[in-house]
């Protein structure tokens, strides 16, 4: 089912200081931001040669990811996001297995113009997982 690691999240305080962490310290090459409103954050992506890091800051006070920095105040590991194929069969499977699709389970596009769902992760190791599809 999974096929490819397409980015890593990172949820943090303060993007202009996460910026210079990955691209002064680390060396990283850094996307100019992008204000995604509709997904309630202000995100940069790190390019690596095999997959990105998404370093992403709450945008409007519905933010999604406020709650998640409120017990992580420096900042910590959002989810990963793994590529499939057919975003429908997988969403079909998992639940036929019993696992827990966050939200209503319809795919929806997510940050990358692709069709997305959440994993929830009591079913998944303690792991927020995205599933995007491929093409
Ligand atoms: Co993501």
């Amino acid at each position: 089912m999974i096929r490819k690691l397409n980015h890593v999240a990172i949820a943090v305080p303060d993007l202009d200081q996460a910026v210079g962490v990955y691209r002064d310290v680390l060396g990283a090459e850094i996307s100019a931001p992008h204000e995604l409103p509709e997904h309630g954050v202000t995100a940069v992506f790190v390019n690596l040669n095999n997959t990105s890091i998404e370093l992403m800051q709450p945008l409007g006070a519905a933010s999604p990811i406020r709650k998640f920095l409120e017990s992580h105040t420096k900042g910590g590991l959002h989810h990963v996001c793994y590529e499939v194929e057919d975003i429908f069969a997988a969403r079909d499977q998992l639940i036929g297995e019993g696992m827990t699709i966050v939200g209503d389970g319809e795919p929806y596009v997510g940050a990358h113009d692709k069709l997305v769902i959440f994993l929830h992760p009591k079913d998944f190791l303690g792991t927020l997982i995205e599933l995007e599809q491929s093409s």
